[in-house]
């Protein structure tokens, strides 16, 4: 058999009129064989559409021993006709003609063998759980989720700017960074006041991973008008739960004229951009996830699309969660930081909507947020999400120096000079925010848990592959 390339699944199944009647190449996955003495059935999958496609072995032309090896994870090529199936369950099929086997997977020891493994089976073979009709789902939503991000902002007008992984500032003054560095472990050299020596590190100072690409970010913004990163960052928070993952994906615009009304305005266009887009080019990888896990999925990502989000400052959100009259797990007053039942407490309970919370407490918000007239507050945003909480967090930035400074010596965070140079050439009101990735993605597919929505998770005392 001439092995030339492959037609895609997707396009054989979805798109069939101009391959019906014509010999094509699939090559895939068996997902599994079944049949009798004169005809048997493989359903085979290449990853390219949750559907897989029927594969005809007629038994008067392709022996026993030919298709002993065709078995459930086996890669194979089949060459044949494409004609549109008698059968139930699919619109089109393949008449093989020809196999090649490129590898076997015994049955013994290949561990997808059977449909419908559990969640927390599969998060334990990470590995292959590509393969899975589910996870496989999953990972096209992502994909379509990432590209319309990018068009979504090229479209605009926006750069994609590139903040560092390794930084020598902790942005978010929180602490939870991970450590980068070359000085061996059993023999930390120390300086004569017995601290160690971080001049002997590699960068010559202490470095870490990035917890966020902001800062950087509003160096690009004050220079390139908007911009936005897309990039991975690491917090070393000892937070395991559905929601928290120790390396996320994070999409930060930062946008140079924007005020809070502004960067409000872009968020929520923003979100609902990639929901449609989802909705419009992932029509049956939804489908599948809503069969299969989630029966009310279409309808909520449709809802978020056609209904404005609700904007509530903090304090009338405290007074409504003070009022509701229910048992939080957490205490509710002014000044608190929220919980997640509290958050979605407003967006499931109270409002049924996203909800733009706004105009925090200063204290329990970042420095770099741009303080209010009372004094009191600033100019924070976070998007609430049913089902997930906060789905991105943002606001408007302090553009004067002297407050600003004021604020980075009130806490005590040093080596900002480089920061505070946007204020001081050239300053302007600016607005950025941060969409954590996988909380779109868990929103999108309807997964109950984030580890399951992207391909390697890391989280406490786990760092497989
Ligand atoms: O609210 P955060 O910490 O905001 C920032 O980092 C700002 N610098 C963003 C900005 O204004 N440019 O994080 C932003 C979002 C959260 O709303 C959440 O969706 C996600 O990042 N996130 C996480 N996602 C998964 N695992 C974690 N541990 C996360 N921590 C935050
Ligand atoms: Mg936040």
């Amino acid at each position: 058999m001439q092995d030339i390339r492959r037609t895609l699944v997707a396009k054989l199944i979805n798109d069939p009129a101009e391959f019906i009647g014509k010999t094509v190449d699939v090559k895939g996955w068996v997902r599994s064989r079944r049949g009798n003495k004169y005809v048997q059935f493989v359903a085979l999958n290449d990853g390219s559409s949750v559907k897989s496609l029927q594969i005809v072995f007629d038994l008067a032309k392709f022996s026993e021993e030919q298709l002993r090896p065709v078995t459930t994870g086996a890669s194979i090529h089949v060459q044949g006709l494409l004609v549109e199936s008698q059968g139930k369950g699919q619109n089109v099929e393949i008449q093989a003609e020809e196999l090649q086997v490129y590898g076997t997977a015994d049955p013994e020891t290949y561990p997808l063998q059977k449909k419908g493994h559990s969640l927390e089976f599969l998060r334990e073979k990470a590995h292959l759980r590509p393969r899975t009709n589910y996870f496989s789902a999953v990972l096209r939503i992502r994909h379509a989720l990432a590209y319309a991000i990018h068009k979504f902002f090229n479209d605009k007008g926006f750069y994609y700017f590139h903040t560092p992984l390794i930084t020598a500032s902790d942005a978010e003054g929180a602490g939870a960074q991970f450590q980068v560095t070359t000085l061996p472990l059993n023999e930390v050299p120390v300086d004569k006041e017995g601290n160690v020596d971080y001049s002997k590190d590699f960068f010559g100072k202490m470095a870490s991973l990035t917890v966020s690409g902001q800062l950087e970010g509003e160096l690009g913004a004050t220079a390139l008008g908007c911009i936005y990163t897309f990039g991975p960052t690491f917090r070393a928070e000892n937070s395991n739960t559905p929601r928290h993952l120790s390396e996320f994906w994070m999409i930060e615009p930062e946008m140079a004229f924007y005020e809070i009304e502004d960067n409000m305005d872009l968020a929520e266009e923003f979100i609902k951009y990639c929901i449609s887009y989802a909705l419009e080019h992932c029509k049956d990888d939804i489908e599948f996830l809503a069969e299969h896990f989630d029966k009310e999925l279409p309808e909520r990502l449709k809802f978020v699309v056609e209904n404005d989000f609700v904007r509530l400052p903090y304090t009338e959100g405290i007074r409504i969660l003070e009022e509701s009259g229910k048992k939080f797990e957490f205490p509710v007053y002014w000044g608190v930081d929220l919980a997640s039942e509290h958050e979605r407490y407003l967006v499931e309970e109270h409002f049924k909507k996203p909800v733009i919370l706004t105009d925090y407490p200063k204290e329990i918000k970042a420095f770099y947020m741009k303080l209010n007239d009372d004094g009191k507050t600033v100019r924070a945003m976070d998007v609430l999400f049913p089902k997930i909480g906060e789905i991105i967090g943002g606001s408007q930035r302090e553009e004067n120096l002297d407050k600003l400074q004021g604020r980075i010596n009130e806490i005590g965070i040093e080596g900002m000079d480089w920061y505070l140079d946007t204020r001081r050439f050239g300053t302007v009101p600016h607005s950025g925010f941060g969409l954590g990735f996988e909380r779109l993605v868990l929103f999108v597919t309807g997964m109950q848990n984030i580890r399951d929505v992207i391909p390697f998770p890391r989280y406490p005392k786990n760092c497989e592959y």
